[in-house]
């Protein structure tokens, strides 16, 4: 009898042990089968995007090949067309929000003095004019980073000893900057894609590197921009009367619109859509049309309202050396333009969307 039960127990054992070698090597059969063409048209796939990326950059690369002689200082004016189109927008309500803590901005800006260097196309300037420009440049950063709402800047560099110039020449608030180094001149990508890996919920400014920051920030409710969507592209003050003396003080927003915009202040609930910031934003940012593009990217595919309420938010040109970048006549500016851009589709009807009227209220104000 005891004998018996052994054999059974045995018996049940071997059993089982066959059971799950059997379905260790179903399983084993078919994970074999199922997933490996699946891995295989995965790897693909890969292998058809870096393909095309590849092919994509070497026509990028061919197409923009003026963009590195270029500065970022220097940015082109962007398209001015006169046809009006249909970019009135609803006025926004004078919002009265609780109150909350003052705005801390985190700017994304460039890092671009010449340092000695003349870069090409600059050849017909004297090392005082280049040298004057740098400091119209280091003047514009220390401004900005005394402002006190401004908490950090993220700066931009393609040259180390672009660096040491800060260490020489900037001594207040030099721990508020947070340097960036890049590769090739900021495209309008770079801006979006750091912003939404590094700055998510932070009230963020991206500008160009000669804009100072004026009056009005430390009144905006940027929590309120982010949870409604909401972003304030701003068009810039300058010298609109050349003939007063060029400084801060004496330049203003020009009465009828003007196309260039060159501050973006917004706050991401979260991170954007990268693959649609890299097809349709990655150009130089001084390429003709590039902020109406980012624009028209913000309103229309990410679905953000976009407004300029530039008669209250001032943002001035610090630009008065005569230092300018080389002349547009000599790059073909009909060619470097977003217009041309293989496969991102941008059309003049896109530019003309994008426009955004000045707005004289500050929607998503704070209560003081
Ligand atoms: C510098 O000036 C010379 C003579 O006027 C001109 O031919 C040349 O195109 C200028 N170079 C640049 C980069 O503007
Ligand atoms: C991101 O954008 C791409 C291109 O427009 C689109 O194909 C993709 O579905 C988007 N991804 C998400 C998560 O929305
Ligand atoms: C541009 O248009 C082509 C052809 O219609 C399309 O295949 C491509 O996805 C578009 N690219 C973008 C970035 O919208």
């Amino acid at each position: 009898m005891a004998t018996l039960v052994a054999l059974k127990r045995v018996l049940i054992g071997f059993g089982i042990l066959v059971l799950c070698i059997w379905m260790y090597i179903d399983i084993f059969i078919h994970r074999e089968c199922e997933s490996s063409p699946r891995e295989r048209v995965f790897s693909a796939n890969i292998e058809r995007r870096i393909l095309t990326i590849r092919k994509k950059a070497i026509i990028s690369a061919k197409k923009v090949e003026a963009i590195e002689s270029i500065t970022q200082n220097d940015v082109i004016e962007t398209m001015v067309l006169t046809k009006e189109s249909n970019f009135i927008i609803k006025p926004p309500p004078e919002s009265t929000t609780a109150k909350v803590s003052a705005p801390e901005y985190y700017v994304m800006t460039m890092l671009t003095v010449f340092n000695d260097r003349v870069w090409p196309g600059y050849e017909n300037f004297t090392a005082g004019d280049l040298a004057e420009r740098d400091n119209e440049y280091l003047d514009t950063l220390d401004r900005n980073l005394k402002h006190k709402n401004v908490k950090e800047i993220h700066l931009f560099y393609i040259y180390e000893d672009a660096l040491s110039v800060l260490g020489r020449r900037m001594h207040a608030n030099l721990h508020k900057v947070v340097p960036v180094k890049i590769e090739r001149p900021m495209h309008m990508s770079d801006f979006f894609i750091y912003a939404s890996r590094k700055l998510v919920n932070k009230a963020a400014i991206a500008m160009n590197g000669d804009i100072v920051l004026g009056e009005g920030f430390d009144k905006i409710n940027t929590e309120k921009m982010r949870d409604e969507k909401v972003m304030y592209s701003l068009s810039r003050y300058y010298m609109l009367d050349k003939t007063s003396q060029c400084n801060l003080a004496n330049m203003k927003l020009p009465s009828d619109y003007m196309v260039s915009h060159d501050t973006h202040v917004f706050r991401l609930a979260e991170p954007l859509n990268e693959t649609l910031i890299l097809d349709k934003l990655n150009y130089p940012i001084n390429m003709w049309g590039a902020e109406n593009a980012m624009i028209w990217t913000f309103k229309f595919l990410l679905k953000f309202t976009v407004r300029n309420p530039a008669k209250v938010l001032a943002t001035y040109h610090n630009h008065c050396s005569k230092v300018h970048g080389p002349s547009k006549e000599g790059i073909d500016e009909h060619k470097y333009s977003i217009l041309y851009l293989p496969n991102a589709n941008w059309t003049k009807q896109d530019v003309l969307d994008s426009k955004i009227a000045f707005e004289d209220k500050l929607s998503y104000r704070m209560l003081s």
